[in-house]
């Protein structure tokens, strides 16, 4: 079965799971091992050949065989399009009260997705690409999009969440963010229309994984700079939609034909637009506003707030929810909002956490320090609800200010978990040290 070696380059393959080689049924890619203990010196020869098919006890040897296996760049397609051959026959065992978790198969199928796509997105953001290579990563961003529809058929938002947790992270804003959106937008969308072709579905993932690459032509510093902005580079990230726009309008640009580039390219433009016509650069408003682009500004606020990155732990989605209904008819189309709840509602309580954004301008797709968040008025307690060993009382205090941490007047009410917070401290806050929201010890 093995064939004479191949004279390719180590990024000429990538390493793939042996979970992830359907077997009983022709593989539509060739299958390579690295035969040199070398490292730097790979030399990959051929296991499989495409159309041949391998057995379970096939497998089964490979593994005791093999550490790595390994496909050809250039056959990524082929073997992300081979996944939805896999058959998932293990169920996860669901807590009751929990949400539902993603099988380990699920979660592997994800891995490989979110790692093509970052690896198509890497290619863009190491340099200026030709059309060219645009219009190649644009068609590898949609074959990772496709098999992301077909791994998320009935999640909700809750599994996505899960799913999400699960997978590993590189840079949060350059890549990781618009994977995450885009796999929100698939859902977002699907609840809005059920019986939506695979194209338009296609389409929202897609809006989703491109909705920041414009930012491609803006200066990393600026980029990456989670601080305050000054009126300059602010001036210079609100060009980053349009920025898009352009990219994905060049004359000689070839893309999928299931993708319009037109319909692409407006909703890219108009990702920070606001529900009130506040947000930027057209000041759109309302059903100007192309609905996919008002639902990937859902996608893009749930995920900036919910996912774990290095420096914060993250918001759990009952807070993530009750924050975002203050900016409902604002920042966010109120009737679409309500839809994305649809799910999510099933696995939450109805309370209404005391956090609140400290600044109307928050942008989800801008870094942070730390989410710009601050303690509010809590909801009184209902007469009926007694303390319990695990509640403390929260003494009032004038309004204070931690830094980024800023105490709006709390009246005196009973906080069930004195954690949920994070590291405020509200109790005998002024004379705490000041001490950043969440920050990981
Ligand atoms: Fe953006
Ligand atoms: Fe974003």
């Amino acid at each position: 079965m093995i064939e004479p070696p191949e004279s390719h380059a180590i990024d000429s393959f990538f390493s793939i799971s042996f979970e992830l080689v359907a077997t009983d049924q022709a593989l539509p890619y060739d299958l390579f091992i690295n035969s040199s203990s070398l490292e730097n010196r790979e030399k990959f020869v051929k296991l499989l050949r495409a159309g041949d098919a391998l057995t379970k006890e096939d497998l089964k040897l490979f593994r005791t065989k093999y550490h790595q296996i390994y496909v050809r760049e250039t056959q990524r397609s082929f073997f992300l399009k081979s996944l939805v051959l896999l058959k998932d026959d293990t169920t996860p065992v669901q807590q009751p009260g929990s949400p539902e978790r993603p099988s380990d198969l699920e979660i592997q199928k994800t891995s490989v997705l979110k790692e093509s796509a970052i690896h198509h997105l890497a290619h863009l953001f190491e340099d200026e690409p030709s059309t060219e290579v645009l219009g190649q990563t644009i068609s590898g961003f949609r074959d990772v999009v496709e098999n992301m529809i077909d791994v998320l058929q009935d999640y909700s938002i809750d599994k996505l969440r899960e799913l999400i947790g699960s997978l590993s992270f590189h840079d949060f804003y350059t890549y990781d963010h618009s994977v995450n959106v885009s796999m929100y937008c698939i859902l977002i969308y699907k609840t809005l229309k059920p019986n939506a072709t695979q194209a338009e579905v296609i389409q929202a993932g897609m809006a989703g994984l491109l909705h920041d690459l414009g930012k491609i032509k803006i200066p990393t510093h600026i980029i990456n700079n989670a601080g305050k902005l000054s009126e300059e580079e602010f001036k210079e990230i609100q060009k980053h939609p349009g920025f898009g726009n352009e990219l994905l309008n060049q004359n000689d640009l070839k893309l999928p034909g299931d993708l319009d580039p037109k319909q692409l390219g407006e909703i890219v433009m108009a990702h920070h637009e606001n529900f009130d016509g506040t947000g930027y650069p057209r000041k759109l408003a309302g059903n100007q506003i192309h609905v996919m682009a008002r639902i990937t500004a859902i996608a893009d606020f749930f995920d900036a707030i919910t996912t774990k990155r290095s420096y914060q732990d993250p918001l759990s989605i009952e807070e993530a929810i009750s924050l975002m209904r203050k900016f409902e008819g604002k920042k966010l189309d109120p009737k679409l909002f309500e839809l994305f709840l649809v799910h999510a509602e099933k696995m939450m309580g109805k309370t209404e956490s005391p956090l609140e954004f400290l600044t109307e301008e928050f942008d989800p797709c801008q870094p942070h320090d730390h989410l710009p968040l601050g303690v509010t008025a809590q909801p009184k307690p209902k007469p009926s609800e007694k303390p319990n060993a695990g509640s403390i009382l929260v003494e009032q205090q004038p309004a204070a200010d931690f830094g980024k941490v800023k105490v709006i007047v709390p009246p005196p009410v009973l906080k069930r978990d004195p954690l949920a917070f994070g590291q405020i401290k509200v109790i005998g806050g002024q004379k705490d040290p000041p001490k950043p929201f969440r920050k990981k010890k």
